[in-house]
């Protein structure tokens, strides 16, 4: 066995830097916990000649992902290129070399997570996905191990750090999303292409990993119903605010008689609610558990530093596994793999809410008649009613707010596509779930 725990590491981005520089400045700590030296011993780039901004002199660079993957001595393969194929080629070809593996790759885990997790769990080494979720923040550990003697009954929380930091924004500037969104990356807090941020994927593929662990399955992406905040105006955040709500875009799951209930998508969380207070690039995520009651973890889930720390924690943990002979000590899920199934989520449809439904119309006699008969006629019953905008003689569209008693998805969906096709209507109807919990 070489002198050091050796790492091979695929991608050196922001994160990759991150680990680079952490490995370094922690390395002497690093050591006494693990036992042992822990180095950075190969990279694999796509651009040799790019300035990497940290000190990669002790590393050898390569643009050929043999240079890892066939080389005896990398213990640990670190696979921080990021999207689909590349990076499921990489992880399972480290696996088949009896490589552990740490990623941070959501989005391969959540739409291609069967066939990773059966990878990892044939495999001999370690498979650590910590930074996936949240960064440092430690829900996928505390899933797996913490929570494991109780039964999951839901995770919800904002798993998205610049859809966070987005609404946050508007609330405190009163501004529009799209000059919010240009701010944000202006200032380098939004990615130049945010587009799985803002449409809510990101956290889509979030939630999907945590309810692997939490529910011992593995579920369809593409069943996962997903918003993200593009439709969110400043209107919404006026008006909702004077409610007593903070928008915020969440994530949840939650079991119920029906079966498993998932789903991504802004919604109304009252003022006094936790997740209200969480404003900026934080992420916070609360699990209940039918014993342990409620648990919520907060912290910064993204960024160069957070997510190294979470690379960290997986390195590390792997490290110890080698060190004492143990590998493979829990499968990636903590189930066996014969436990393992797919498993449907309740459809959208079914699913029940209060909802905010904000209606531009024209402010003419009998349009609130109109709208209330229609709703009536789908089952939905209405809540309190507000009218917004000046009433005027120039023919300006005014806003109708309401808000529901809980109702059924399906019937909202029908009332509205029946109230949208009226004369009355001005612009597009707003519809936003309400969380009471
Ligand atoms: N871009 C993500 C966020 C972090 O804004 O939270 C990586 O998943």
């Amino acid at each position: 066995m070489s002198d050091a725990i050796n790492i091979g590491m695929f991608g050196m981005g922001n994160v990759g830097k991150g680990v680079v520089q952490l490995l370094a400045k922690n390395k002497s700590v690093i050591e006494k916990r693990v036992g042992k030296p822990v180095e950075i011993k190969k990279a694999v780039v796509s651009d040799l000649k790019k300035d990497r901004g940290v000190d990669v002199s002790g590393i050898l660079m390569s643009t050929d992902p043999d240079h890892i993957l066939n080389d005896p001595d990398i213990d640990i393969v670190l696979e921080l290129v990021g999207g689909l194929d590349v990076a499921e080629t990489i992880i399972l070809r480290a696996l088949e070399n009896g490589k552990s593996v740490v990623t941070a790759n959501k989005a391969l885990l959540a739409e291609r997570g069967r066939t990773i997790f059966r990878a990892a769990h044939d495999a001999g080494g370690c498979f650590g996905f910590e930074t996936s979720v949240g960064a440092a923040i430690p829900i996928v550990r505390t899933l797996r191990l913490g929570f494991a003697g109780d039964d999951i009954v839901k995770i919800s929380g904002i798993m998205n750090g610049t859809s966070n930091y987005i609404l946050s924004k508007m609330s405190q500037d009163k501004s529009g999303f799209s000059e919010t969104l240009e701010k944000a990356q202006e200032a380098g807090l939004a990615e130049a292409d945010p587009t799985l941020d803002i449409q809510g994927i990101d956290a889509a593929h979030k939630l999907i990993v945590l309810m692997n662990i939490a529910f011992n399955g593995v579920f369809d992406f593409s069943q996962l119903h997903t918003e993200g905040i593009t439709n969110i105006t400043a209107a919404d955040i006026d008006y909702t605010g004077q409610l007593g709500y903070t928008i915020k875009h969440i994530g949840k799951v939650r079991k119920t008689e029906q079966g498993i209930e998932a789903r991504v998508h802004p919604a109304l969380v009252p003022r006094d609610h936790i997740m209200s207070s969480v404003n900026g690039a934080f992420n916070s995520i609360s699990v209940f558990g039918e014993f342990m009651g409620p648990a919520n973890l907060h912290g910064l889930g993204a960024g160069p530093g957070p997510s190294a720390v979470g690379v960290a924690g997986d390195v590390i943990e792997a490290a110890r596994y080698i060190l004492t002979g143990q590998q493979r000590p829990v499968s990636p899920f903590s189930i066996p793999l014969e436990e393992w199934r797919p498993i449907d989520m309740v459809p959208m449809g079914r699913i029940r809410s209060e909802f905010y439904l904000r209606f531009n119309v024209l402010d003419h006699l009998g349009v609130l008649s109109s709208i209330s008969k229609v709703l009536a006629e789908n089952r939905i019953s209405v809540r309190s009613v507000i009218q917004k905008g000046v009433p005027s003689e120039t023919e300006a569209p005014v806003d109708i707010v309401i808000i529901t008693h809980e109702a059924m998805e399906a019937d909202v969906q029908a009332a509205l596509g029946q109230i949208n096709q009226e004369p009355f209507m001005a612009g597009r109807t707003q519809l936003i779930r309400i969380e009471p919990d």
